[in-house]
């Protein structure tokens, strides 16, 4: 199905353009007996209500792409919740402090598209955009960020389509973080279909500062202004600093715990036991 979301002139070229403009003001308004009064000959009524139809069945089709897209979302989350309770039971420490999930809005996708030429159809939609559904997996340190990709990787299901690594070659403004976009069926009454999902992982320090840096970003042109710039990417490599210095305190400190006692094992595989699977 190849008809487009928005109704305007260009689509009906082979008609009288003043005659469609009218039309298309008309409906557009929302009136379409008004629009249909617009039109004079029974033929272009009909093909013009059969682009309508067209165009209403792009929205159904755009409905059920989106409804994909979030049930993609969904089986992706599951699978870092499961990956995530399971770490929390067997080395009682979750290295997954959060995850959150996003739908790219419409008028966000229309925008990428039209920047790069592209009609805003279904069949675009997935074929030329891997961000529509979105996963964010927020971590407690940087080796939890590779562990948890990697194990999510290595699931049969998944298949990896590209991957960014931020992290071990930050952006030029001292944006980090690990890109994966990846490629998951899901399962429907009646059909099967691979949806694309982008996974961003990165650490809650990390995050701190790709969320400020986003809203400021957003809210301002920083082009103009170097200095603050450069201070950003500052901020940047402080807290990348910070969080190489607190994996380095984890890792002092596991060392310290692995040369515990017996006893001190013992007592600590018993209070595993007690741990609350949610
Ligand atoms: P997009 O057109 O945005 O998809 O760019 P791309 O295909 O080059 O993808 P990339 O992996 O570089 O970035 C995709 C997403 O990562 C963005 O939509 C943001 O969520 C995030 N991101 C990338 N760069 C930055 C950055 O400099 N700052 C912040 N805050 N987020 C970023
Ligand atoms: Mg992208």
């Amino acid at each position: 199905m190849n008809g487009e979301l928005r109704l305007n002139s260009e689509n009906y070229g082979q008609f009288d353009s003043d005659r469609l403009d009218r039309w298309v003001q008309s409906a557009e308004c929302g009136s379409l007996p008004a629009a249909l009064g617009a039109l004079t000959d029974e033929k272009s009524v009909k093909i013009l209500l059969s682009k309508e139809k067209q165009a209403i069945g792009t929205i159904i089709e755009y409905r059920d792409l989106m409804m994909t897209y979030t049930c993609a979302m969904k089986e992706v989350l599951t699978k870092f919740d499961v990956l995530s309770t399971e770490f929390k039971v067997r080395y009682q420490r979750n290295p997954i402090s959060s995850m959150s999930s996003r739908l790219k809005k419409t008028a966000s996708i229309a925008e990428k598209l039209a920047k790069r030429d592209i009609t805003f159809t279904v069949e675009n939609i997935e074929q030329h955009l891997h961000d529509v559904a979105g996963v964010r997996v927020i971590c407690a340190y940087i080796d939890d960020i590779y562990m948890i990709a990697d194990a999510f990787l290595s699931q049969d299901d998944v298949t990896l389509i590209e991957k960014k690594d931020y992290i071990a070659s930050p952006k030029e403004n001292g944006y980090r973080s690990l890109h994966l976009i990846i490629s998951i069926p899901v399962f429907f009454a009646k059909q099967k279909r691979d949806m694309q999902v982008e996974v961003q992982i990165r650490t809650m320090a990390m995050d701190f500062w790709a969320s400020l840096e986003h809203q400021l970003r957003y809210k301002n042109d920083l082009s103009c202004c170097n200095d603050l710039a450069v201070r950003l990417q500052n901020c940047a490599d402080v807290i990348s600093r910070t969080d190489e210095e607190m994996l380095y305190i984890r890792r002092k400190i596991e060392q310290m715990e692995s040369s515990s006692s017996k006893e001190e094992e013992l007592l600590e595989k018993i209070s595993k036991l007690d741990l609350r699977m949610e």
